[in-house]
């Protein structure tokens, strides 16, 4: 017989404690602790059970070919490593509204030849309907339950017998044999243990989406991610139309590779040059605006970088970034005060990162400091150029990865004027184009300014 007993379980890390307590000793959360009921197996039974495996020598493992499950938009299918594999788990994270249940919905429904068993438990069928009319709808093999309840879903799954099963979302999902409500640690946990129980068993792949609390983790259970096969994060700024789909977890391929989305009055949009995209296109020649590159994956975006630096109104002057990380911002804020002597301890510093993604690229760290000396000064950078380089705490620029990539993106659009680590310049073979090499930012402030 299984028995019950309560233990409380951090719903940011899946930590257990006997006791409640104000602060999770294990990720430092506050307030996270829920009191749940766990299910102890019965030790003896697993005693009786445990008689030895089969153990194979690694040369004699036959490779099982399988064949991946196209998801209809190839920036999907390049982030999962080039499909959906059988059996196979995958967790869809991002903030709510960001486009989760679209781009999945927009998937299914385009596929063709497949069975799709759609799980929603936000949503109504209608709500749905009208969603799928707007984005279209190709695979008419597709099928909408709107149910909560895990133990009735996977009874229409195992009659249905679908081809791909979607849930939406991970959270509002619950079973029955569990008093602790739905979106709690144990709850999320034996859904997906339920549901990965049949995965493996029929070879058919599972979306499992899930939200994301303010921390940027997939709210609730961190653990989760260790189940599931793959996880991949949806990102973007509501405000923007522009969406990243970025693995952070997978078994079957790379982590490196990012799918790039616009989000249109008809659905997504995928991206399949997205160079220029964070680009406004406007304000070339204004003070305090410079251009740099970030490396994601095998392609290289430019970016456009705000800053303002003003007389302080307060005491305590304000330094704010938006889509820069703030302690990186104001190291390099140090450095310029320290190696160039501007006086910044006066002055209110504000940082835009142009096009509402967020960026931790070190090398664009030499654009963010000539975007400050340029708003420092008021004086407009040279015409067409582009930053590349990290800053060191002494102020010199230190080499970046992909440099020649970047070079050649920054050219492409149409960049003359390259300033790029000195240590770098063999590297680089592109021509028609003016390099610049940089060893520190002593020099920097009459080489850029106009
Ligand atoms: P949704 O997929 O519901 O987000 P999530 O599942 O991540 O919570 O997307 C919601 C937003 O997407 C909503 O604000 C409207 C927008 N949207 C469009 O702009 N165009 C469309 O065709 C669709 C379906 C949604
Ligand atoms: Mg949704």
């Amino acid at each position: 017989m299984a028995k019950f007993k309560t233990v409380f379980v951090c719903q940011n890390c899946g930590y257990t404690a006997p006791k409640w307590s104000g602060r999770c000793s294990n990720c430092d959360s506050w307030n996270s602790f829920i009191e749940e009921v766990e299910l102890k197996e019965d030790k003896q039974k697993a005693k009786i059970t445990a008689v030895p495996g089969k153990v194979s020598p690694i040369l004699e493992i036959e490779k099982n070919t399988f064949s991946r499950q196209k998801m209809f938009f190839s920036e999907f299918d390049r982030v999962l490593g080039g499909g959906l594999v059988p059996g196979s788990l995958v967790l869809l994270g991002g903030e709510p509204g960001i486009g989760k249940s679209t781009l999945i919905l927009q998937s299914v429904l385009n596929l063709e030849n497949s069975k799709v068993l759609y799980i929603s438990g936000e949503e109504s069928e209608n709500q749905i309907k009208l969603r799928a009319d707007r984005i279209g709808i190709k695979n008419t093999n597709c099928f909408i339950y709107t149910e909560t309840n895990i133990e009735k879903i996977l009874a229409s799954i195992k009659e249905l017998n679908p081809d791909l099963i979607v849930i939406d979302s991970i959270q509002t999902i619950a079973s029955q044999e569990l008093s602790s409500s739905p979106g709690t640690v144990s709850q999320i946990r034996e859904c997906t243990r339920l549901l990965q129980e049949y995965a493996k068993s029929t070879s058919t792949p599972v979306i499992l989406i899930g939200h994301i609390n303010k921390d940027g983790d997939i709210a609730g259970p961190m653990s989760l991610e260790h189940i599931v096969d793959v996880v991949l994060q949806f990102e973007g700024d509501s405000n923007y139309f522009y969406r990243l789909l970025r693995p952070k977890k997978n078994r079957f391929g790379s982590t490196y590779e990012i799918g790039v989305f616009e989000m249109t009055g008809g659905g997504l949009k995928e991206i399949s040059d997205p160079g220029n995209i964070l680009l406004s296109g406007e304000n070339l020649n204004l003070s305090g605006v410079s251009f740099g590159t970030i490396a994601e994956g095998s392609r290289t975006l430019m970016i456009e970088v705000q800053a303002l630096v003003g007389n302080a109104v307060f005491s305590s002057p304000q330094r704010n970034a938006t889509g820069f990380d703030s302690r990186r911002f104001q190291m390099l804020l140090a450095v310029v005060e320290k190696r160039l002597g501007l006086k910044l301890s006066q002055k209110d510093i504000f940082l835009n990162i142009a096009g509402g993604l967020k960026i931790n690229d070190p090398a664009a760290d030499l654009a963010v400091i000539a975007a400050v000396i340029s708003s420092y000064f008021d004086k407009s950078l040279k015409e067409n150029s582009c930053f590349i380089g990290e800053g060191g705490l002494s102020g010199q620029i230190k080499p970046v990865a992909f440099i020649e990539k970047r070079v050649s993106e920054a050219s492409r659009l149409g960049f003359t004027k390259i300033y790029m680590p000195s240590s770098q310049k063999s590297e680089v073979k592109i021509k028609n184009i003016e390099l610049i090499t940089v060893p520190d930012i002593k020099d920097f402030v009459s080489k850029i300014l106009k």
